[in-house]
């Protein structure tokens, strides 16, 4: 009996050496392993053994099971890692899919609005956002306790420092530094105290523009305007200046362009007038260039606002300015 346990053992060791597949693997289970198999075999015929030599047989004839055993779970965890392994490298799976992302649709309507601008031999230049009042109101020509201040609800941070209403104090902080020719653009953010809306936001963004020269005209000014607008949203586009007011300009005026939304016939974002106010606009008072020592004899100029959010909105047909803020992966990724 001992000796058909070692030859066992012999043949199960060679049959393991030449397995080199799960097929194999699968037939050496079969034979060896399983309640027909070869080992069971023996375990039957244990059965009928004397009593004195069997628990020294059975210790025998367990250690080969085990043995069988445990050969057989090696191998199979060879052939798992192997299949594992392989997986890895499969050429044929197909890849993971890259997101990229896109610019921010403000971020995209800026551009815009900076290449058209630089076309025209405006420059570009910034300013700071925490303001003091004489930046943003004073030197604008908006007296202390003047009325036109409650334009713009100001978030103040003390007595006389601001988080900016507008970006026209950049105006101011330029020709204190460089005197004319002055052609620039000042994009930034801008923040009001007003009540969150479709149409209005805590903080925006602007664009703010600036020409200081000899004999700058208003016409001049309507014509940048107007090539503007064209450029960026198509010569079709039906337009309008309407005379306004805003301390630091004289003449004023506001730019409308007819609503995209509701194709001029009305709607919440229009506030059901089917138009869109875009800019503000005019000659520089001369105020404000007495207050920074530009000769008001010799040079004239034009100024002018655009609200960013405003000019996307009707470009995209976007009808809640919130959605610029919101930051929804399904409204970004759709620009
Ligand atoms: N700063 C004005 C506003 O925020 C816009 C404006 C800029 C008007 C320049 C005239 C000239 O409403």
């Amino acid at each position: 009996m001992l000796d058909k346990i070692s030859q066992t053992k012999t043949q199960l060791e060679t049959e393991l050496n030449s397995i080199s597949s799960l097929i194999d693997l699968d037939n050496f289970r079969i034979k060896f392993l399983t309640r027909k198999g070869i080992i069971a075999e023996l375990f039957e015929e244990l059965k009928s053994i004397s009593i004195e030599i069997k628990p020294h047989i059975g210790k025998v004839l367990n250690e080969l099971r085990t043995f069988a055993q445990n050969e057989f779970e090696k191998k199979n965890l060879e052939f798992e890692s192997v299949k594992n392994k392989s997986q890895k490298i499969d050429l044929t799976i197909p890849g993971k899919k890259n997101w990229t992302g896109t610019k921010h649709p403000l971020t995209q309507t800026l551009g815009e609005v900076k290449r058209i601008f630089s076309q025209m031999g405006f420059q570009i230049a910034q300013g700071p956002e925490i303001e003091d009042d004489y930046h943003n109101f004073e030197a604008l020509n908006f007296p202390p306790n003047h009325p036109a201040r409650d334009m713009q609800d100001t978030f103040f941070i003390s007595e006389k420092i601001l988080l900016r209403t507008h970006t026209s104090p950049v105006q101011i902080r330029i020709m204190e530094k460089q005197s004319p020719p002055i052609r620039v653009i000042i994009p930034g953010r801008v923040y009001r105290n007003e009540a969150i809306s479709s149409r209005s936001y805590c903080l925006f963004h602007q664009v703010e523009g600036l020409y200081v020269d000899e004999k700058v005209s208003f016409s001049e000014l309507k014509g940048t305007l107007v090539a503007f607008v064209k450029q960026f949203y198509g010569s079709n586009l039906k337009y309008k200046f309407r005379p306004s007011f805003f301390p630091f300009t004289e003449p004023s005026a506001e730019m409308d362009i007819s609503c995209f939304l509701c194709n001029g016939k009305g709607c919440r974002v229009c506030k059901f007038s089917g138009w869109l106010e875009i800019l503000g606009c005019g000659m520089v008072h001369p105020n404000i260039f007495k207050n920074i020592n530009v000769d008001t004899e010799k040079y004239s100029g034009y100024a002018f606002g655009m609200g960013i959010e405003r000019i996307a909105m009707l470009l995209y047909g976007v009808d809640d300015i919130r959605l610029f803020y919101e930051n929804d992966v399904r409204f970004l990724k759709q620009f």
